[in-house]
């Protein structure tokens, strides 16, 4: 999960914190064999120590696509971010090939997820309709959506994953968690 040499019971948060400053680049979070539960209140805690101080939503998204995409080795994870609210959606930072650049509110997941303002998980993307195909190797892809302090939609955390079925409601609820660094932090409104 971190370095070779560390354990987690000596990784405290201020540790983890000091970590991070020391020698950033080292840090390898792989969250992969590690039970749901357990993954995600670990990735949070790495959230919160690398924002710290950081209230600019480019850098939250920036930093949240990272740490979750290599966590967990998904195929793209990224944000797609409210650029006219209730109508369209365009891509923010993330991991991955290339992603489709504007999404209509209602179309695909991303645009399901932001227009019903709920999350949404496709076990199977061939069997979600209007899904839209940005890498063809996706099978399965969970949509989360990210609110700011005041409940504006700011847009939404989008995962694709190269095996069916590779989320559940754990996997909602972590990222959920997850995103509330964005409610906590920014006031876009
Ligand atoms: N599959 C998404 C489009 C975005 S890409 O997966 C990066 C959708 O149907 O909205």
């Amino acid at each position: 999960m971190l370095l070779a040499t560390e354990t987690r019971a000596c990784v405290t948060p201020n540790r983890l914190r000091s970590l991070y400053v020391i020698r950033m680049a080292e840090i390898t979070l792989d969250l992969r064999t590690r039970p749901k539960g357990e993954a995600y209140r670990e990735l949070a805690e790495h959230v919160d120590v690398v924002l710290d101080g950081i209230n600019d939503p480019i850098a939250g998204m920036a930093t949240i696509s990272a740490l979750v995409h290599h966590a967990f080795g998904y195929l793209w994870t990224g944000f797609y971010r409210v650029a006219e609210p209730g109508r369209l959606l365009r891509v923010g930072p993330y991991q991955g090939m290339l992603g489709c650049l504007e999404i209509a509110f209602g179309s695909g997941v991303c645009g399901t997820a932001a227009a019903e303002r709920r999350t949404v998980i496709v076990a199977d993307v061939n069997l979600f309709p209007g899904h839209i195909t940005c890498d063809a190797r996706a099978r399965s892809e969970i949509v989360v959506p990210v609110t700011d302090s005041r409940g504006a939609l700011l847009g939404v955390l989008d995962i694709d994953a190269e095996s069916p079925g590779a989320f559940g409601p754990r996997d909602a609820e972590g990222l959920e968690q997850i995103v509330k660094w964005f409610a906590r932090t920014i006031n876009a409104s």
